[in-house]
């Protein structure tokens, strides 16, 4: 079934005869249209692309399936123009500003509006063929990107310094960028879950996690690696290997009809029995599309069922403050009988002398 298809099924099912579309990534995975700018209209026989005058070439172009119509930068006064047979219109919830949501009411002053906000993310959830191999390559960006910095750190660098050559080595390979604001925490930073790259110097007998990602055709991948600087004391190690059995048991959780839930519970077993569970704060995982963050999840509260073709992180971490961290991250593809590691970086112990 196509993607159009797929949607009006869902429509159908939620027995909306239109649903507005504002989302860059849900826009894109609907029409194919890249320039980010658009609104989606669609109904049980139709499909509008509302863009402005910058667009209107490359969206007839992008979009072949949809009727392209020139707007000025305000789409929400058109959309009423050819909404006006509508009776319960969906639109995304979670994503639409107030002031739009105002004027969506307004344009549709008899028709029931209701906020859907997952729609599309659940046709996104599972990958076709074609976006599998378009994120393989962006995993392989970045084990690449991976490959080549352990062979230029050099101690004394900056943190910043580090994730600029990372950037630069996908950036070399294809990438358009990178997938999110890159996470390089070295020492007592190594803590940080979140640290983004500082102008903090990289030291002997210090952790470094790189987190990291690229934008492949729109795909973002999503990696992370802790190595060790210098000379590694037994607590580091001993950090270390449990964050990668929780991993590794994570991995091996993974397969279609489990939960989020019950995935990420057999990871978090293992860090709590080890006595660290107060340091594993977040959730085990989540989905990699069009956006670096989509679901479902691996976490603690996720409901939804896996299945095959969805393409889902699993990434432990050990957070201790004022001492460091180690998070370890791949990517994996949800298939018929378990999963496929995509990620190929080293993930054993790398102690960099
Ligand atoms: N850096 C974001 C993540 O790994 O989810
Ligand atoms: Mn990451
Ligand atoms: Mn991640």
């Amino acid at each position: 079934m196509s993607r159009l298809e797929r949607m009006r099924q869902k429509m159908h099912q939620e027995k909306i005869d239109a649903y507005v579309v504002i989302r860059p990534e849900n826009g894109r995975y609907m029409s194919g249209f890249t320039g980010g700018e658009a609104t989606l209209y669609i109904t049980a026989k139709k499909t509008f692309l509302l863009t402005d005058f910058r667009y209107i070439e490359q969206a007839k172009v992008q979009a072949p399936e949809f009727e392209i119509l020139k707007t000025g930068n305000d789409h929400f006064e058109s959309l009423a123009e050819i909404g006006q047979q509508a009776q319960r219109v969906g639109f995304e919830g979670d994503f639409i500003t107030h002031a739009n949501y105002e004027k969506l009411k307004n344009g549709f002053p008899e028709a029931e509006l209701l906020s859907l906000p997952n729609l599309v993310s659940y046709l996104r959830s599972v990958k076709d063929q074609a976006e599998i191999e378009t994120i393989r390559q962006a995993v392989k960006i970045a084990d690449d990107a991976f490959d080549n910095v352990l062979k230029s750190i050099e101690i004394g660098q900056t943190e910043e310094e580090v994730g600029l050559d990372l950037e630069y080595s996908m950036r070399r390979a294809g990438a358009s960028g990178g997938s999110f604001e890159f996470i390089v925490a070295s020492g007592v930073r190594s803590a940080l879950p979140h640290g983004t790259a500082s102008s903090k110097k990289i030291h002997l007998g210090e952790f470094l996690t790189m987190d990291f990602g690229a934008v492949y055709q729109g795909y973002c991948s999503d990696i992370t690696r802790t190595v060790f600087l210098g000379e590694p004391e037994d607590k580091h190690r001993e950090v270390y290997e449990v964050v990668l059995a929780a991993q590794r048991a994570g991995i091996a959780a993974v397969a279609p009809g489990r939960t989020g839930k019950e995935v990420d519970a057999v990871a978090r077993k293992i860090i709590e029995d080890a006595g660290y569970g107060d340091y594993f704060g977040h959730g085990l995982g989540h989905s990699v599309g069009l956006a670096i963050h989509e679901g479902p999840n691996l976490s603690m509260r996720e409901e939804r069922v896996l299945e095959p073709g969805m393409v889902i992180t699993v990434e432990p971490g050990i957070y201790i403050p004022d001492w460091g961290g180690v998070r370890i991250e791949d990517i994996v593809l949800v298939t018929e009988n378990g999963c496929e590691v995509l990620t190929q970086a080293p993930k054993e112990f790398i102690i960099f002398e």
